[in-house]
């Protein structure tokens, strides 16, 4: 199973459009997806269309079975909605020990062998949510717009993710989990960037990640960043 958080603490840099838009791409190639949104504005079941009547607040406090929490838009996507409620589920998570592993220890045992990918789309701040996201998925995809602000969240979503690492010995990665994915759909660790199975769309730089349009002549949404990117 591959696990990825879409990241950025500057709002409206495509981190819902990119989440919902990867979720969509492994579903359509068969792949059982888990989208979860971390983001109380619930954008997720907005642009899907959808009006969910469970939530991850349901699963977080209440503690109810995953199954029962998930809305199925179809065979091979489901998404874990999020609405103002998630709100709780951040407090609920904070008087925790080890807070930041409390999803790691609920989510895990859940979607092991259920699904083959959980992609989170979280919201534009620093929350224990996010870093709790991080730690179970331990890959991060931080889409950026042409903008000073999104390369300051950018390099906000980077500190997160050195601070946990150094905190927990982890080896969450700045990258596309695309990259580890084998044919079967399962993580292969030896694949390094350049492999088969890369994603469309998502490209990898030196220590950095860039995100640019998959519509065919589309203009990409983050072309050119290399040179300020790379510097964070
Ligand atoms: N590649 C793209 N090219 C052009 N516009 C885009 C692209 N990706 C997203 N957008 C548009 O940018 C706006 C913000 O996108 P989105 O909601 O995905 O951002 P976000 O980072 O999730 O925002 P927030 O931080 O508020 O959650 C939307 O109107 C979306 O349609
Ligand atoms: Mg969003």
């Amino acid at each position: 199973m591959i696990g990825m958080v879409v990241s950025n603490q500057r709002g409206g840099v495509g981190k819902t459009t990119t989440a919902v838009s990867y979720a969509g791409y492994l579903a359509a190639r068969n792949k059982k997806v888990l989208l979860i949104d971390a983001d109380s504005q619930g954008s997720v079941a907005t642009v899907l269309g959808m009006k969910p009547q469970r939530f991850l607040s349901q699963f977080i406090v209440n503690r109810e079975r995953l199954e029962e929490c998930v809305t199925p838009l179809n065979e091979h996507l489901h998404v874990l909605a999020s609405h103002r409620g998630t709100q709780e589920a951040e407090a609920a998570l904070l008087g925790q020990m080890a807070r930041e592993k409390a999803l790691q220890m609920i989510l895990g045992p859940e979607v092991e062998g259920r699904y083959d990918a959980v992609i989170i789309d979280v919201a534009p701040s620093v929350t224990l949510l996010q870093s709790c996201a991080m730690m179970f998925a331990g890959h991060v995809l931080i889409p950026v717009a042409m903008d000073l602000l999104s390369l300051q969240g950018a390099q906000m979503s980077v500190e997160t993710v050195r601070l946990l690492n150094d905190f927990y010995k982890t080896e969450i990665r700045n990258g596309d989990p695309g990259e580890d994915v084998g044919k079967d759909g399962h993580s292969d660790p030896s694949r390094g960037p350049g492999g088969p199975e890369r994603t469309p769309g998502i490209e990898r730089t030196a220590g950095a990640v860039r995100l640019r349009s998959v519509e065919p002549g589309g203009r990409g949404l983050c072309g050119g960043v290399r040179e300020n990117y790379s510097s964070l």
